[in-house]
């Protein structure tokens, strides 16, 4: 069983970016400035935000951090992207989901200038990717995309299970797949959690691609031999031998599916550093849009 390496391959994605930028620099270009909103403080977010923007900086790029409190209201959220779709400085931005309650998300990401939307969430994105057009690719399933085609994963003819079917991960997963690409023309299945007899598919598939957000509910008895795993949960567990007394882990049962694997992202290291690695590139092709 091959471990596919995020975390190296992010750094090695990330290096490319700096060598992009001395060339950017020396020709006069741009200096590409991301800009991210945060609404109010949930731990994981704020997280997650610091660690974009502090990647930003370890590549050159110029970025910026909007706080904005849980308090805040709908129309001064759309107050606040109206101001960054405007402000010529700024490439490209993301609002971190989840937001509270009493602000309609899709509101939200429609407000978004689809040329500065760096996380490929706007429905004019959406249906440019659907269509095969060039767009901006939703970081993760963009980064997933660029581990298969760097581990020379064959995809053309497999068959490929999707366990779940976010908006983020596992539907624009599906999609990429089955089109005609250099990692795609795979026979795609988009499972959910309405699916009856999930195993029946998974235990058919080449990949999978697990992204439900369950801790560890793949195991062994519902893959086959030589699968490849695509693991995109995380999730804190508590465990009392740990100092921090919690892990981290996916939606796939290490221990039991493992063995019969042929290759396999781990968690932590494997999708999730592929992540912000995707939205630097994303930035980077976001500054050279017109807008
Ligand atoms: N929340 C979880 N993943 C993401 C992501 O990729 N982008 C944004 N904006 N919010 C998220």
């Amino acid at each position: 069983m091959i471990l596919i390496d995020g975390k190296a391959t992010s750094e090695k994605i990330r290096s490319e970016i700096a060598v992009a930028m001395q060339q950017r620099k020396a020709e006069g270009k741009k200096i590409p400035h991301l800009a991210a909103v945060i609404v109010g403080n949930n731990g994981a977010s704020q997280t997650y935000v610091n660690s974009k923007v502090k990647a930003c900086e370890l590549v050159g790029f110029t970025s910026s951090l909007i706080e904005l409190p849980e308090s805040v209201t709908e129309g001064e959220l759309l107050e606040k992207i109206d101001e960054l779709n405007k402000n010529n400085e700024i490439d490209g931005f993301i609002v971190q989901l989840p937001l509270p309650q009493h602000i309609d998300e899709q509101k939200v990401i429609l407000s978004i200038d689809p040329n500065k939307d760096v996380d490929g969430f706007h429905p004019v994105n959406v249906g440019k990717m659907t269509l095969e057009l060039p767009t901006l690719l939703p970081a993760t399933p963009f980064g997933i995309m660029e581990l298969l085609e760097r581990y020379q994963i064959k995809t053309a003819g497999k068959n490929v299970v999707v366990v779940g079917r976010s908006n983020i991960v596992g539907r624009p997963m599906s999609i990429l797949l089955s089109q005609k690409r250099k990692v795609g023309d795979a026979t795609v299945i988009l499972t959910h959690s309405k699916t009856k007899d999930l195993s029946n598919y998974t235990k058919q598939a080449d990949i999978i691609i697990a992204a439900l957000g369950k801790p560890e509910f793949l195991t062994g008895d519902m893959v086959k031999e030589g699968v490849v795993i695509i693991d995109v949960g995380i999730t804190r567990i508590e465990d009392l031998s740990k100092k921090s007394g919690y892990k981290i882990v996916g939606d796939v049962h290490f221990e039991s599916v493992s063995p019969k694997a042929s290759y396999y992202t781990p968690v932590p290291g494997g999708v999730g550093p592929m992540t912000i690695a995707m939205l630097l590139k994303n930035t980077l092709i976001a500054c050279d849009l017109e807008k």
